[in-house]
Formats: C-alpha cells, structure tokens, sequence
C-alpha cells in the first residue's frame, strides 16, 4: 500500500508492504550516486546486509552503539566525517535504517551535510513505523535534553515493512504502540476502538492494521501543519510531561513508556483518565509515574527546558476532552507537575 504525503515540493510517498525493504534500492538508484546506510548495533545485521546488497556499489555503513544516549553531536559527527571522507557530493544520499534514534538523527545527518541531501528512511522499529520515520522531524539531543538541536527535513520516501519487527523484542512492541494508541485518542476513534476492545499484544495480524491507520492520521496532521504552528502539536499528547520524565529519569525508561505515564495526567475528566490508564495498561505500559520519580524537582526543571516553552513561563500542552477532541492549554510546570498527582 501507498500512502502520499503532500507537500508540494517535498512530497514523498510512504509504502508500507511487507517485504518494503526490497524495494528502497529500486527507488533510490534511479540516479547513480552514493549512499550511507546509517544503523545501529542493534539492529539485525541481516537487515543492512540486505540493503547493502540490493544498494550495490555505491553503498557505504555506519553503524553507531544503539540507545538514546548516542543521538547526540559526536555519533552525529561521526556520521558526516564518514560521509566526508567518502567524497559524498549533494546528489548522495543518507538512507536511515533502525528506529526512532537513528531514523532522528540520520535524518539530521541529512538535513545538514552540504545544506541538505536526500534523505530516505527504512523504519525498523514499531514506533518508528507508526510514527517517527513520517513528517520530517530530525534531530539529536544536547546536555541530556531531548531533540533540542534539529531540523524539519523531509523524507524522499518511507518504507515500512511489518516483516522487520518480528526481531524486536516484546518491550519494544509496546513502546510503539503507545504512539499509535495516542495518534488513536486524539484523531482517530476507530483506530482507539482497535485498541479498546482487542487483545492487541495477542493479535499481531493487527499490527499492519495499528500502523496504516497511525501513519494515515500523522500524515493527515502533518499535511496541514508541516512546521507545527499548530494543529502538530496534537501529536504532542502525552509528550511534554513524558518527554521531562524522559529526562529526568536518567533515559532508563522508553520514549513510549515515558509518554504512557504522561497522557492520563492530560485526559480532562477523571473517567477519561481511567479508561486511557486502562487501554495502555491492555497494551503492557504502566501509567503510575509516581513509581518513576524519585524526585519532582527534577521533572519541573526539565519541563523548565522544554523546548515548546512558551512566553510568560507557560508551556503548551494538549488535554484530551473526549476520544477524538482535544484542547491546546498553556500551563506553567507547576501547574503540570501538580497533574501527576
Ligand atoms: N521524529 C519524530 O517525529 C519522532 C517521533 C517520536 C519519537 N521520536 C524519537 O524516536 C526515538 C525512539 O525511537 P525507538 O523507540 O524506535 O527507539 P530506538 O531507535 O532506540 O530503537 C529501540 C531499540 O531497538 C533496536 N532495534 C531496532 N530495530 C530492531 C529490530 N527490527 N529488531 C530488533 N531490535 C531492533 C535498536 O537497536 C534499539 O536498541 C526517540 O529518540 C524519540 O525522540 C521521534
């Protein structure tokens, strides 16, 4: 299956098939050109040798020590020197092949090298392929601060192939997920339906299913808000508490599993809170953040660092009014700290 993402000039095309892998080399040999394949170690080597072999000649590896930790400026540069010194020109190109960490910074790796090559992006992991690989959003971390030095850089095109994650281990299934139960609560009710009244970790033939739908409503979003002036931020859901846990924890925690313990925080009533506490306790994510802080000092000065800080102290945050509606709301940390209670 196809699914366009119209952008005018950077429009690009998302196949989700399985057996997608396959097909990228097709794509992105039509002009004859050098590539750099940029994974990291934990993801199957099986999968980049495939790449490599389909790519050809032309294809170079980087691989860097997987974990959030390395997305920052030293892998980064390592990234761009290897490119460098390969005589890599602006008709070459970076092709991402991991998750969310490599897909970020890959892309960056692209956004930057020359003031922007192609960029393709062969999502590996389940959040990478029900979120992250679309919509452009590159970037490494700084100082253990979270995507604070990035880029808006377009894909050429997506590939995802279900068939990848059969290697990706149980824990990594449900950090995923709970990108696509989020794009469900907010944008898409049938999608949060699939999620409500399903056994979804029992059932994997559903998961191409969970990721056409998110990709679909991410696409839809990000179709009318590239840069997020606005309506993007929806996908933040969850995000601004999650992503100051996220930093306050010392990174033992997943992205997915940080956002899990902040979305019931921004769920309006206390009947709605209840009902996400229970669909993502379905999906294997715990939502008890007060287990996963020992001290909230630290989760308020990273919410003092957010990057989606707005004037006057207050923060931009989304709150959840119904499945399917929702709320922009501008709170100090403070005021969010206080809804962890
Ligand atoms: N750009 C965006 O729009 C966006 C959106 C959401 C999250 N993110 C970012 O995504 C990152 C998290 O991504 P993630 O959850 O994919 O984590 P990740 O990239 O760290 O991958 C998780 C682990 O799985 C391993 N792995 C990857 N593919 C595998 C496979 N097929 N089989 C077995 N192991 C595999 C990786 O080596 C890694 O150890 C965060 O940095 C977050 O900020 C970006």
């Amino acid at each position: 299956m196809i699914i366009p993402v119209r952008l005018g000039e950077a429009s690009y095309d998302i196949e989700i098939s399985r057996g997608a892998i396959d097909l990228a080399a097709e794509k992105i040999m039509k002009k004859d050109r050098k590539v750099c394949v940029v994974t990291d170690s934990g993801v199957p080597t099986e999968y980049a040798e495939r790449l490599l072999a389909s790519l050809g000649n032309g294809a170079i590896l980087q691989v860097f020590p997987q974990g959030e930790a390395n997305k920052n400026f030293d892998t980064l540069q390592g990234v761009l020197r290897t490119m460098l010194e390969a005589g890599f020109t602006r008709s070459d190109a970076v092709v991402a092949l991991g998750g969310g960490v490599v897909g970020d910074l890959a892309g960056f790796a692209a956004a930057t090298y020359m003031r922007g090559i192609d960029f393709y992006n062969i999502p590996t992991t389940l959040l990478s392929q029900v979120d992250s690989s679309v919509g452009g959003k590159t970037a490494v971390d700084l100082d253990g601060y979270k995507n604070m030095i990035g880029a808006f850089w377009q894909p050429r095109a997506v590939f995802i192939d279900p068939d990848l994650l059969a290697t990706l281990p149980s824990r990594q299934i449900s950090n995923g997920l709970c990108e696509a139960l989020k794009m469900g609560a907010t944008s898409d009710p049938e999608l949060f339906e699939l999620f409500e009244s399903n056994d979804v970790l029992a059932k994997p033939d559903l998961i191409e299913e969970i990721i056409i739908k998110a990709i679909t409503a991410k696409r839809d979003v990000v179709e009318i808000d590239e840069r997020e002036g606005g309506l993007r931020k929806v996908l933040n859901f969850g995000h601004t508490l999650g992503h100051a846990i996220e930093s306050s924890c010392g990174l033992s925690l997943l992205h997915g599993e940080c956002v899990a313990l902040g979305i019931p925080p921004m769920c309006e009533s206390a009947e709605l809170k209840e009902r996400l506490a229970k669909t993502l306790g379905n999906i294997g994510l715990d939502t008890d953040a007060a287990k996963y802080i020992s001290d909230k000092n630290t989760v308020l000065e990273a919410l003092t660092h957010d990057k989606k800080s707005a004037s006057g102290g207050k923060i931009s945050a989304v709150l959840l009014k119904d499945i399917g509606s929702f709320e922009f709301v501008k709170l100090t940390p403070e005021e969010l700290i206080e809804r962890l209670d």
